[in-house]
């Protein structure tokens, strides 16, 4: 999809019309719909795009997906969200989750605000799952929801851009 950005000035402090956000997935992400369906169903990662693109552009958003298995990649795509003024991210780091703090200080160095997501509740299952990186320095964290837990983060972003496009540039949210 291709949206004008209008509004946006150099500085970050004038939100565009038109939310951006990036949505992030992180290693084996990619196997959702035949990959353990008793902790992650058998809905798809393409299925989990489709939607939230669908309901994105239908709020005016540009939405931007992406999945990668190697940890600098994922690294590389939170620094290119800088320099492309992404609003807000919805971050599914998957294994990432439990070990990577060169991600957890990539989205620590652009201070974009982020939704942590997870399919399953990682609370319930193995206790190396328990501890994440990320949810520090979330907004908030969803997990146990399967795919509607990144509708559910996509509903948030959509209004915490409404709320700062409102209010002009507060930033009352996690953002380091
Ligand atoms: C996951 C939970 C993680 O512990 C696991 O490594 C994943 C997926 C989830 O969505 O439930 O790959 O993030």
């Amino acid at each position: 999809m291709t949206l004008k950005r209008t509004g946006r000035t150099s500085t970050k402090s004038v939100p565009s019309l038109h939310p951006h956000i990036l949505v992030l997935h992180g290693p084996n992400l990619n196997l959702l719909g035949s990959r353990e369906p008793k902790h992650y169903g058998l809905v798809t990662l393409d299925d989990i795009n489709r939607a939230l693109t669908a309901r994105g552009e239908a709020a005016g958003a540009l939405i931007e997906t992406f999945q990668h298995n190697h940890e600098g990649a994922l690294v590389d795509r939170i620094h290119q969200a800088a320099r492309d003024r992404v609003d807000f991210i919805i971050i599914n780091p998957a294994a990432y989750t439990h070990t990577s703090v060169a991600m957890r200080d990539a989205l620590a160095a652009v201070a974009i605000p982020f939704v942590e997501v997870h399919l399953s509740n990682v609370h319930a299952r193995e206790t190396f799952r328990h501890h994440s990186y990320f949810s520090d320095l979330a907004v908030g964290v969803i997990a146990g929801l399967g795919a509607h837990g990144y509708e559910l983060a996509l509903e948030h972003a959509l209004r915490h851009h409404q709320n700062r496009t409102a209010h002009g540039s507060q930033k009352t949210e996690k953002a380091h």
